[in-house]
């Protein structure tokens, strides 16, 4: 199916700077959530087709510990993924959670769940 590629810069979030001093990035920048729990990225997505929908998060951790984000889908936590080290700021690879969604507007939060806050996040991918 075709999907569409949202980027965290362009999101709305709490408790986070966009910032662009790490190279590999797509769009414009990443989102550096504040290093808090509970510090958050919330994309607005548009589904055309209702059914099983991967949400591709692509994203850094420099750090050897990993990050969990809850991921919420209009206000219902549907996953709590690690986000792993990537060994390097400037390696960015790719978390994915399957949801169900259907036809239309949806809102994808994504929420650091430790005190290390969340990964360094480029985008969201639908
Ligand atoms: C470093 C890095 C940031 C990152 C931060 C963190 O400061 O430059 O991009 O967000 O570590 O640990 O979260
Ligand atoms: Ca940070
Ligand atoms: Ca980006």
């Amino acid at each position: 199916a075709a999907t569409t590629t949202y980027q965290a810069e362009n999101a709305a979030r709490t408790q986070g700077v966009v910032e662009s001093n790490h190279a590999g990035y797509t769009g414009t920048g990443f989102v550096n959530y504040d290093n808090v729990t509970g510090s958050s990225v919330t994309f607005t997505v548009n589904v055309g087709t209702a059914g099983s929908a991967s949400l591709a998060f692509r994203y850094a951790n420099g750090t050897t510990v990993s990050r969990p984000m809850t991921i919420a889908v209009d206000g219902t936590t549907v996953a709590t993924p690690q986000f792993a080290s990537t060994g390097v700021w400037t390696t960015w690879n790719t978390t994915t959670v399957n949801a169900t969604l259907s036809a239309g507007s949806h809102t994808i939060k994504t929420t650091a769940t430790t005190a290390n806050g969340g990964p360094n996040l480029d985008s969201l991918t639908v």
